[in-house]
Parts: C-alpha cells; sequence; structure tokens
C-alpha cells in the first residue's frame, strides 16, 4: 500500500495523526493528512478548557470543526480528553472535593453526550500517575478529590457512550522498567480483575533524549495486551526523527495482535509542539516524506 492508513489497514490497523482546527485552512497540511492517515486526534480542541470554557456550558465549535473535517474526509475520532489535571478552565482549577468530582462527571456526560457513538476510543483519563520513581498517582486537583477518581470516570464514560472503547491515556509508561509503567499496569490489572470498565491503554511515545525508545517497549505491550485490553500508540513523536526508531516502533505494535494503531502527533515538523528543530515526525516543514516516513510504510507494508 502507498499510504499509512492503506498499509496499516492491511493488518486491521490504523494509522492517525493529531490535526489542529486553525491549521485546517493549510491546503499543504490538509493534503498531506487527507491522503495518509485515517485516524484523527484534535490536538487540543476536545480537551476541558476547549470544550467546557465555563461550568455548565459546553462549547463544541473547534471541536466539531475537527470531527467534521475528519468523517468528511473518512476518518474515525479518537476523543482527547475527558479529565487531566492540564489545561483545565479556570474555573474548574478553583474547584476541589465533592464539588470537582461532580464537575468531572458532569464534564465527561456533557463531552461524551455530544459525540455519543462518533467516537472510535476516549481517552477518558489523561497523565494520572506521576513521574520519577514512586509509582504512584500524581499529585493534582482530582486525584485530592479521591483515589476512586478514576474509576468513577471510566464507570461514568461506559454509561455515558457504551459504543466508545475507553482508555487510559499517559506519557513515559513505554519502558516496562520504569516504575511509572508498572503502577499504570497494577491500576489496569486491578481495574480488570474488579471489573471496572476499561478498553484500551494509550501510549503516548514522546520518545527524546531523557525517555528514549527502548527494546523492552515491545515487553510492555505484550504486558498491557495480556491484561485484556487494546493497547494504542498515541501520541507518537521521536526527537530527531530516527527512521530506525520508527520502524521500531512500528514492529513493536505489529507483533502483538492487540496493539490496534498508532497515531503520530502532528503531520510536519513545523505542526509539532516540540518545533520544528525538533525533527520529530514523518514530513519535513515543505511536506515531504522523510527517511522516517518511508521507514514507517515500509515496516506496516511487511519489512
Ligand atoms: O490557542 C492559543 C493562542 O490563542 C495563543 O495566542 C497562544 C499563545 O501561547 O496559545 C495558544 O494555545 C496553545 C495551544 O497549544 C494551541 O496552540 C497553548 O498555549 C499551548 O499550551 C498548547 O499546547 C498543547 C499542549 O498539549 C498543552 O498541554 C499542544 O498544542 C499539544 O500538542 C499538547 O499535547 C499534549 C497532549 O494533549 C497530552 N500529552 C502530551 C502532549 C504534548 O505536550
Amino acid at each position: 500500500a502507498s499510504t499509512l492508513g492503506a498499509a496499516a489497514a492491511q493488518s486491521g490497523r490504523y494509522f492517525g495523526t493529531a490535526i489542529a482546527s486553525g491549521k485546517l485552512g493549510d491546503s499543504a497540511y490538509t493534503t498531506i493528512a487527507g491522503r495518509e492517515f485515517d485516524m484523527v486526534t484534535a490536538e487540543n480542541e476536545m480537551k476541558i478548557d476547549a470544550t467546557e470554557p465555563n461550568r455548565g456550558q459546553f462549547n463544541f465549535t473547534a471541536g466539531d470543526r475537527v470531527y467534521n473535517w475528519a468523517v468528511q474526509n473518512g476518518k474515525r475520532v479518537r476523543g482527547h480528553t475527558l479529565a487531566w489535571h492540564s489545561q483545565q478552565p479556570g474555573w474548574m482549577q478553583q474547584l476541589s472535593g465533592s464539588t470537582l468530582r461532580q464537575a468531572m462527571i458532569n464534564h465527561i456526560n456533557g463531552v461524551m453526550g455530544h459525540y455519543k457513538g462518533k467516537i472510535y476510543a476516549w481517552d477518558v483519563v489523561n497523565e494520572a500517575y506521576a513521574d520519577g520513581n514512586s509509582g504512584g498517582r500524581r499529585d493534582s486537583n482530582l486525584q485530592r478529590t479521591g483515589n476512586d477518581w478514576i474509576e468513577v470516570a471510566f464507570r461514568t464514560a461506559r454509561a455515558a457512550d457504551p459504543a466508545a472503547k475507553l482508555c487510559y491515556n499517559d506519557y513515559n509508561i513505554d519502558n516496562w522498567s520504569w516504575a511509572k509503567t508498572q503502577g499504570v499496569y497494577n491500576m489496569v490489572r486491578d481495574f480488570k480483575a474488579r471489573g471496572v470498565p476499561i478498553d484500551c491503554v494509550g501510549l503516548q511515545s514522546h520518545f527524546n533524549s531523557n525517555s528514549p525508545y527502548n527494546s523492552n517497549y515491545r515487553t510492555t505491550i505484550q504486558s498491557f495486551a495480556a491484561l485484556g485490553v487494546d493497547v494504542q500508540i498515541t501520541e507518537l513523536d521521536i526527537q530527531g526523527g530516527s527512521a530506525t526508531t520508527y520502524a521500531n516502533v512500528v514492529n513493536d505494535c505489529l507483533a502483538v495482535p492487540r496493539c490496534t494503531g498508532i497515531t503520530v502527533w502532528g503531520v510536519r515538523d513545523t505542526d509539532s509542539w516540540l518545533g520544528s528543530g525538533a525533527a520529530a515526525l514523518l514530513f519535513d516543514g515543505n511536506g515531504n516524506k522523510k527517511a522516517a516516513y518511508t521507514a514507517v510504510l515500509n515496516a506496516l507494508n511487511g519489512g
């Protein structure tokens, strides 16, 4: 196959990208994105600050722009993200305790209700585990509402849209030897054991010199999958753009049947949150395919 999406589809997987609504008027951008990818994540437009700028007043203008572009171009959509310590609107940052807990529940119901039946998978909870060696939860206003906030979010989400896969999404949980990975693994195992609804784990996979790709990535994917959840690579970028590393990531996913898809976190290097100097994506600023693109396509095509 000659595009990333079509190549991934040969094994029943998808290949996606993050889309920024502000770039949908850039025809160079939409030409590449429209051609290559078959899954879309809104880079910022479905986050809490974007969708509920005032308490109880939802705004789906930008989110719908991304959603409609995706669907009109034959792509599915991942929802990102419903409960997160970051990119909270000011009103939510002020809340605590049972008021915040209820606001989180209302937010999940409001956003998932709007997109009910339309989203392939939601990142229900994002980045709830701490960096470093504790293997425990990140301190946040949501965490301070009680340790059960994550399972409440997932139960709320299941009821709000039973058709969507429900994912836990985080960074630095790709290296199997890291405490953070083990912390999330233990949570998912516990959720599966107790019947808390969870369908997938999102490995963000932002690789750089501090958190480089490690050959135990495949073990991480296999280990989560063995718990009975899908694994999705949700925000892939590799500082420096190594073609070899990109191929390794793809091959690790292809090696595990329950690794169901890969999303890169932007289209061209100039679109990356890391800045174009990081050269972390598959297309350069002029829209040319990089060596990393060819490596990914070849891997998806079976080597
Ligand atoms: O829209 C405003 C614009 O009006 C303003 O002039 C400008 C000035 O700074 O800011 C613009 O908002 C920025 C927004 O991106 C849109 O470009 C925010 O400041 C900036 O913080 C925001 O960054 C996003 C970041 O999440 C915020 O946490 C990145 O685009 C986005 O790529 C990044 O994505 C996250 C995932 O959601 C979760 N995992 C990590 C990943 C990378 O950080």
